[in-house]
């Protein structure tokens, strides 16, 4: 198995809530390494760049509004296949549908308050990390 990176994102129905901790203990338990992390507040900009991908679709604007609504913590998780295991650690999108013990299934309020994201695929990882980090501020 290959040592990956991912991007993962504590949302701001979570940062509201001081969940923070509580996520970063369940990824940490489920193998994953924090290896760059900070608190933002994103602008409508940030938001829009990131979120880029999603622009067609209808939940984009709302989407833009709840992200840009509080704090996230960014950050880029390390581990073995860690795209994959990132997402089996938060579970399905829609929390109704996650697993029991996954962080959605736990903390997210609804499909959109959904507590965390993570990056999709090895490729969109890469990109994700470079929007949002720099280099040097990933520390292995
Ligand atoms: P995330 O993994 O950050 O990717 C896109 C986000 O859009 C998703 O998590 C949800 O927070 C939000 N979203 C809102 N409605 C939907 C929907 N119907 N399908 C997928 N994502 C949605």
């Amino acid at each position: 198995m290959a040592v990956e990176r991912t991007l993962s994102i504590i949302k701001p129905d979570a940062t509201a809530r001081n969940l923070t901790g509580k996520i970063i203990a369940k990824l940490e338990e489920g193998g994953l390494r924090v290896v760059a992390q900070k608190r933002v507040r994103w602008d409508e900009a940030d938001a829009a760049a990131f979120y880029a991908v999603h622009k067609q679709r209808p939940f984009y604007q709302d989407l833009v509004a709840f992200m840009t609504s509080g704090p996230i913590v960014l950050q880029v998780l390390e581990g073995e296949n860690a795209v994959a295991r990132n997402r089996e650690i938060m579970g399905a999108t829609n929390p109704e549908n996650a697993a029991p013990g996954t962080i959605r299934k736990e903390f997210a309020e609804n499909i959109e308050r959904n507590s965390v994201h993570g990056s999709d695929s090895a490729e969109n990882a890469s990109l994700e990390i470079g929007l949002v980090f720099q280099e040097s501020e990933i520390v292995g």
